[in-house]
């Protein structure tokens, strides 16, 4: 039987990849993000054009019933600390973390309802590994990995909520950072599995914590970043 899955942030990168996999798997998706050109046309799949920094979440019309919710727009925004005016820490902290509250509050009685759902949130290997220029974003996904540990507490046993910490992914958010070969290798060469993230490495993860093969995994923060966080090579 298929299940009702809602990605926020769909239609590009790793939320992208997500959908694509969900529909090869004949799971009902509905995508919310601001464009839908790069969608594919499937049956099982509803676009809703909306933007979370202007749109009211409250008039969006979604099934009673969710099986699972990812959350996907985020930002990178790397500069030195002096650079990074207050108000930068609050631009960031919109979209990563304001926006998956008013989300996550919209959906909590359709998440509820199926009695076995799954909430995927995304953070950054730059949390757990402190890197230069990331105290914005750093900031924000400490942010989302405390939100998403407390509502597992809060929302178990019926609703799962675990956190992916990708590195560098190749992704529309990425692309200036990936966009010379030269900075291709030299990205490639800092993990120790010697390659920088596609958008499926963190679908394939995903989509297993959104199934029932993740049915007894919850309140973790996962890390899918080519060993960045946890190996240091020879
Ligand atoms: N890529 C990386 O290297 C990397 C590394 C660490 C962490 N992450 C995190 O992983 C998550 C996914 O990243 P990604 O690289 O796949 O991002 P992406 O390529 O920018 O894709 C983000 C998705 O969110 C949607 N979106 C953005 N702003 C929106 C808004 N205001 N309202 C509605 N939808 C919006 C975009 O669609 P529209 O433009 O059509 O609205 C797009 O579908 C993010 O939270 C990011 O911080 C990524």
């Amino acid at each position: 039987m298929s299940r009702n899955y809602l990605i926020v942030g769909g239609s590009k990168g790793i939320g992208l990849a997500i959908t694509k996999q969900l529909l090869s798997e004949n799971q009902e998706v509905i995508v919310l993000s601001r464009s839908n050109d790069t969608l594919p046309d499937h049956p099982n799949l509803k676009h809703i054009t909306f933007d979370i920094l202007e749109d009211e979440v409250d008039a969006l019309e979604l099934p009673e019933e969710l099986h699972g919710l990812v959350y996907c727009p985020g930002s990178i925004n790397l500069k030195p600390f002096r650079a990074l005016k207050p108000e930068a820490f609050l631009v960031d902290f919109e979209i990563n973390v304001l926006g998956a509250v008013k989300v996550l509050r919209k959906c909590q009685k359709a998440l509820s309802k199926s009695g076995n759902s799954s909430v995927v949130l995304f953070s950054t290997v730059a949390v757990g590994q402190g890197m230069p220029y990331h105290t914005s974003v750093a900031t924000s996904k400490g942010a989302i990995e405390g939100l998403g540990k407390s509502l597992a507490a809060e929302w178990a046993p019926k609703v799962r909520v675990n956190i992916l910490a990708p590195s560098l992914t190749d992704t529309p958010l990425a692309e200036k950072l990936l966009s010379t070969d030269d900075k291709k290798a030299a990205s490639n060469n800092r993990h120790p599995l010697k390659r920088f993230g596609q958008p499926e490495d963190l679908a394939a993860m995903a989509c297993l914590l959104l199934s029932e093969k993740g049915s007894w995994i919850s309140g973790q923060v996962i890390g899918i970043d080519g060993g960045m966080s946890t190996l240091r090579p020879m």
